[in-house]
C-alpha cells in the first residue's frame, strides 16, 4: 500500500474556502485529500482537483453505516442488498468527487448493531470491481478489527485519533502486526494540543521548527501517515515541511510519555470500550 505520509484533512472546510485550500495544498505538493460524506465538501474537492493528474492523487472518503444499511438490522442481513446499497453510496461519492475510483473508502464509525463485517466484505467486492483501491475503516478498536480478521477479511486502513495525548501504542502495534495501516487523524487535537505542552516548543526551538511540526514528525517517525487540517497557506506549508529533520530516539520517547489517553473526539456513539 502506498499512501502519502502527509495528507490534508478537510473537516470544517466548506464552499469556496475548501476549493481554494485544497487546490493550494495540491500546488504545494500534497497528494492525499481526506474527506467524508459528513463533511459535505465532496463537490468543492471535485472542483479543486480538476486538472491534477488523477493517478498522483490519493482520495479518501468515508460513509456512515446508516447510508448503506438504512433500517437493516443484524437479524435481516441480506448480502445482495448490502452490496447494492454500498455500490450506490460509492457511486454517489464518485460522482460528487468527479472521479472514476476512490483510493480508500472507509466505514466512518463502527456500530455493532449493524452488519459491519458484511459491509466490509462488500467493500472488498467493490475493490474487485475497481471502484475503490482499498477498503478500510475508521475509529475501530482492536476488537472491531479482530472481528473482521476472524471473518477472513483484510483491513488495509484504520483511521483513528492519534497524537501525543492519545498515543495508541497497543492499537498501532496490533495494526502493524496484522497488515493494517493506521492513519492518524486530529493530530493537533483540533489545535488545542499545540499550546499545551512546553516540550513541543522546546524541541521546536532546537530544530527551528514549530510545535505543530514536532508533533507531525513524532507521528511519521512511528510510520503512521497523518492528515492535519489547515486553512492558511503558512500552516499548509509548515505541515508539509517535516521531512528535513528527525527527532532522536530519546526525544521521541519523551513525547511518548506525554500520553494521557485523552480523546479530543469522543462522541456518544464511539464504541471505544469494545
Ligand atoms: N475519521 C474520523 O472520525 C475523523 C474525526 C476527526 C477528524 N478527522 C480528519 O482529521 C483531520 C484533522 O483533524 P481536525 O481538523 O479535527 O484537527 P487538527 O488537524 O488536529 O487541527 C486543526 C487545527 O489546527 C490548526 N493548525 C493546522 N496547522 C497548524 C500549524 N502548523 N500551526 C498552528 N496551528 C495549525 C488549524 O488552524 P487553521 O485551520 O487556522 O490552519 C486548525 O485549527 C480532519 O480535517 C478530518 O479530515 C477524521
Amino acid at each position: 500500500m502506498k499512501i502519502p505520509l502527509i495528507g490534508l484533512g478537510t473537516w470544517g472546510l466548506w464552499g469556496a474556502e475548501c476549493e481554494r485550500i485544497v487546490r493550494l495544498a495540491l500546488e504545494i505538493g500534497y497528494c492525499h485529500i481526506d474527506t467524508a460524506f459528513a463533511y459535505e465538501n465532496h463537490k468543492q474537492i471535485a472542483k479543486a482537483i480538476r486538472g491534477f493528474p488523477r493517478e498522483e492523487l490519493f482520495l479518501t472518503t468515508k460513509f456512515a453505516l446508516g447510508q448503506v444499511t438504512k433500517t437493516m438490522t443484524l437479524s435481516q442481513v441480506d448480502d445482495k442488498r448490502i452490496l447494492k446499497s454500498l455500490e450506490k453510496t460509492c457511486d454517489k461519492a464518485l460522482k460528487e468527487l468527479g472521479t472514476d475510483y476512490l483510493d480508500a473508502l472507509l466505514i466512518h464509525w463502527p456500530n455493532r448493531e449493524r452488519p459491519i463485517v458484511e459491509i466490509l466484505a462488500a467493500m472488498h467486492r467493490l475493490a474487485d470491481k475497481g471502484k475503490i483501491r482499498y477498503p478500510g475503516v475508521s475509529n475501530y478498536t482492536i476488537h472491531h478489527l479482530q472481528d473482521a480478521y476472524d471473518a477472513g477479511l483484510s483491513v488495509p486502513f484504520n483511521q483513528v485519533e492519534f497524537h501525543p495525548h492519545l498515543y495508541q501504542k497497543e492499537l498501532l502495534d496490533f495494526c502493524q502486526s496484522h497488515g493494517t495501516q493506521l492513519i492518524a487523524y486530529r493530530p493537533f487535537g483540533k489545535g488545542k494540543l499545540l499550546g499545551e505542552e512546553p516540550l513541543f516548543a522546546e524541541l521546536g526551538q532546537k530544530y527551528g521548527k514549530s510545535p505543530a511540526q514536532i508533533i507531525l514528525r513524532w507521528i511519521i517517525q512511528k510510520k503512521v501517515p497523518v492528515i492535519p487540517k489547515a486553512s492558511s497557506e503558512d500552516h499548509l506549508r509548515e505541515n508539509f515541511t517535516i521531512e528535513d529533520f528527525s527527532l532522536s530516539e530519546e526525544e521521541e520517547k519523551s513525547i511518548d510519555l506525554l500520553d494521557q489517553q485523552k480523546r479530543y473526539t469522543n462522541p456518544t456513539w464511539g464504541d471505544f470500550k469494545y
